[in-house]
């Protein structure tokens, strides 16, 4: 999908990346040329950012300033600094804790990044001034993920990303359908116990067995939404044991892969016209693990779309959400989405399903192991509005105010990601009186803001309890997983907010009931307690967690088949 320009290919230049290094080498033989082509660019761009400069001093940024940040380089901005301090969420944050400001500004290349770590100026973007901040950044690693950009999640403001928002929202995700969908997804909730209990039979140590909880939570995520949208559970032949193939773990994998450099702050989003050299390597991995999802998807989509339209689904009705995206018409009867728009959609929803419940469920997992009295009153919730002669269904929800305020707690305080989805300014504007000019890079920080000692007792703790109060205290709260308010980010909120926060519930609550419902968890044995190290690099665990589970209902309860 990159574009090369085709002079760049005349040129011979011989480069490669240093694998210990990651910079990239140039063969001298061959450098006059691409330097003189370097040159040039850098003189264009100097031109293009002088003009662009005067042409901000408009009235507004004159009267007002931009927010505190570090002296850009000419061109560069700070992106020397970037490269020099990883992980780049890191340094912005201690940048933002040294000048003691909760909105900051660093320019990258030609690219106002403004992070905030506060409640209530993120309520500024996304509330009051929703609609100016209503579009997203065009990234490499999007790219390929939207194919073009033809998606609903990443897709800049405009006609393509309105379409597929409605597509999404009312015919993928909205309530009918997701009723339409229940059964599939209790099938793999039930495939999920049935797993663990399999493997307690099998290799049964201590009365139970060991699990990699990062494993089985990503997969319980995946299968979901594999069964919603393929209505398949495996891409190949699969296992008795209800566990994942290989195919599977490749599949969820490199989605994870591909998620870890979506706005990873790669140099060639800040400076596209490098885009070619692939400076710090990420194309290579996007690209390389964007070819592995779409081997396992675009062969089915393509097999479908030949079914639809040869007449071998004469009279069918639809039974997946694949179904559904090919069978939709537009005013004309003719089909809504094109082949590329459904294999875009299909996959970014993939890829929006199973990060965040994975995440929050693992962490909540480690978290609720090493605080027993936690794990122990989930269970005891669990078990006074279920009961423990049948399974959690997501119409026991209502009731499990303790369970929804531990994965609640699990996203305030270890969200997937450092920062929101990036919104992108569609015109200049003011917020708490400093100037954001337009095409500005909007940052939430998803620890600034559930971190946050301003708003949260003791922010470091975890602590479901904190989210059973009602509002004016006055009795207990109804507990969902939604925040309005910013105080964390869960599914955020205006224009741009999750359209899946009915399904990500779903997903993450069943999976933390069923898991907590069926067996006791302790830390494996010869380990007192979980290590809850954070992951040097991101917010992940540092190690995956791994757990021993032992069922704690009767023999009959657990599914055979
Ligand atoms: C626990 C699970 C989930 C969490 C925590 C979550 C969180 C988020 C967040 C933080 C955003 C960005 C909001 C913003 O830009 O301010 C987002 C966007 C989005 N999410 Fe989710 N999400 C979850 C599950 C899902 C699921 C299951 C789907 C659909 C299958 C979904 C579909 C979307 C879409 C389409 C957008 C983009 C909306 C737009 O840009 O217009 N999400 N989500």
């Amino acid at each position: 999908m990159a574009k090369i320009p085709s002079f760049i290919a005349l040129c011979n230049t011989t480069l490669w990346l240093d694998s210990a290094t990651n910079l990239a080498i140039v063969d001298l033989n061959t450098f006059f040329l691409p330097s003189m082509f370097l040159a040039s660019i850098g003189l264009g761009l100097l031109i293009k950012f002088t003009v662009n400069s005067l042409r901000k001093q408009t009235s507004v940024s004159a009267s007002f300033p931009l927010p505190p940040g570090p002296s850009p380089w000419p061109i560069l901005g700070s992106i020397p600094d970037l490269l020099r301090n990883k992980p780049s969420y890191r340094w912005i944050l201690g940048l933002m804790k040294e000048m003691n400001t909760e909105i900051a500004c660093i320019r990258l290349g030609n690219v106002h990044v403004i992070p905030v770590t506060s409640p209530d100026l993120a309520r500024e973007f996304l509330n009051k001034q929703d609609t100016v901040f209503a579009s997203r950044p065009k990234t490499m690693a999007t790219e390929y993920l939207s194919r073009g950009f033809l998606t609903a999640v990443v897709t800049p403001w405009g006609d393509q990303w309105k379409k597929m928002r409605r597509v999404v929202s009312s015919e993928m995700v909205s309530h009918v359908r997701l009723r339409w969908l229940l059964e599939k997804r209790n099938e793999e909730a039930n495939n999920l116990v049935f797993y663990l209990h399999n493997q307690c039979n099998k290799n049964s140590l201590c009365g139970g067995q060991v699990f990699n909880l990062r494993l089985l939570t990503r997969q319980f995520s995946g299968n979901v939404i594999r069964k919603m949208i393929f209505n398949k559970r495996y891409f190949g032949k699969g296992r008795e044991d209800g566990g994942p193939g290989t195919e599977e773990i490749e599949h969820v994998d490199s989605a994870f892969e591909v998620l870890s450099y979506v706005y990873a702050f790669g140099i060639q989003d800040y400076l596209p016209y490098l885009r070619w050299l692939d400076l710090d390597g990420h194309e290579k991995i996007v690209s390389r693990a964007m070819g592995v999802v779409n081997k396992y998807h675009d062969p089915i989509i393509e097999e479908r779309i030949r079914q639809w339209t040869d007449g071998t689904m004469k009279n069918k009705v639809p039974e997946d959400l694949l179904d559904v995206l090919i069978s939709l018409k537009d005013e004309h009867g003719k089909p809504l989405l094109s082949t590329e728009e459904i294999k875009a959609q299909a996959g970014e929803l993939i890829l929006a399903t199973v990060d965040n419940p994975a995440n929050a469920v693992e962490w909540a997992m480690a978290e609720m192991i090493n605080q027993p009295d936690i794990l122990r009153k989930a269970a005891e919730e669990i078990d006074l509005v279920v009961g423990k002669s049948r399974w959690v269904q997501e119409s026991d929800f209502a009731k499990l105010n303790y369970v929804k305020a531990c994965a609640r707690e699990a996203l305030r305080l270890h969200p997937l990601a450092p920062f929101n989805v990036p919104h992108v300014s569609i015109s200049d504007t003011v917020v708490a009186g400093y100037f954001i000019p337009k095409g500005s890079h909007v940052l939430l920080s998803r620890t600034g803001l559930g971190q946050n000692p301003r708003i949260w007792h003791e922010p470091l703790k975890f602590n479901p309890e904190r989210h059973l109060m009602s509002k004016d205290g006055s009795g207990v709260a109804d507990v969902d997983l939604n925040e309005q308010e910013l105080r964390f980010i869960s599914f955020s909120t205006g224009r741009r907010g999750c359209v899946g926060s009915q399904l990500g519930t779903a997903i993450t609550i069943m999976l933390l009931a069923r898991l907590i419902q069926g067996f006791d968890w302790s830390a494996p044995p010869g380990e007192s307690v979980i290590d809850l190290s954070e992951s040097a690099n991101d917010l992940l665990l540092a190690k995956p967690l791994f757990a021993h589970g032992k069922p704690r209902l009767d023999l009959h309860i657990y599914p055979v088949e």
